[in-house]
């Protein structure tokens, strides 16, 4: 059988990229490669790990851009490599409507907050601030809304009172780093439907 095939998107530290290509590499992920990491920032140390790994990687830069003229460039990149399921990994850019029609129901996303509370920039932040005692993280499908879009997993951690901004980020770093290799298993395996909002599994798929 031939392998599915992933690309990974970012901007930045590209620590849950690593997380999956470790998947991968350690067959968490079972029959997949990843096939190309796109950053749109040169010089992001996301793309410097993926150049480290070996992988297909290319910097395709926004500026000057409209997003949907953008949003081309990389799909065309995207079709290239032959791409199954897109991985949004600090991507720091909304996408199009024509990028999400071109890869409906395959482009993933992870938030570093239990969805829908606190969508959008520093989430761990919003969530200190507002008091909350737990949070956590969620892995949804991309549609055309910011970290809308059905959930397929969250994982929640408690809030503590010596918490900052960068302890709690750094708690639910781990969870992310877990459940996004996991929710690309689910969704590459296919063993789901989506009703409404809601991603449900098959029996035999748990
Ligand atoms: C993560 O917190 C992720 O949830 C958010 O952006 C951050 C990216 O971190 N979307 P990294 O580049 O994967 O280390």
């Amino acid at each position: 059988m031939e392998k599915k095939r992933i690309a990974v998107l970012l901007s930045g530290r590209g620590s849950n990229f690593d997380a999956l290509a470790e998947s991968v590499a350690a067959g968490r992920i079972p029959e997949t490669e990843i096939a190309l990491v796109v950053s749109n920032r040169e010089g992001a140390p996301g793309i410097e790990k993926a150049r480290a790994r070996g992988l297909a990687t290319r910097v395709i830069p926004s500026k000057g851009l409209e997003r949907e003229a953008y949003d081309r460039l990389v799909v065309a990149a995207l079709e290239e490599a032959r791409t199954d399921l897109v991985c949004l990994a600090g991507f720091m850019r909304l996408l199009s409507p024509y990028f999400v029609e071109h890869f409906g129901g395959r482009i993933l996303n992870i938030h570093p907050s239990l969805l829908p509370a606190f969508p959008g920039l520093e989430a761990q932040r919003q969530a200190l601030e507002h008091g909350v005692r737990f949070s956590g993280c969620t892995v949804h499908f991309v549609d055309e809304n910011l970290d809308a879009g059905p959930i397929v997993l969250q994982a929640v951690v408690p809030v503590r009172d010596d918490d900052t901004g960068e302890t709690l980020a750094a708690r639910i770093l781990a969870e992310e780093h877990r459940i996004y290799s996991e929710a690309v298993r689910i969704v590459l395996e296919g063993r789901y439907r989506i009703e409404g909002r809601r991603v449900i599994r098959d029996a035999a798929g748990r």
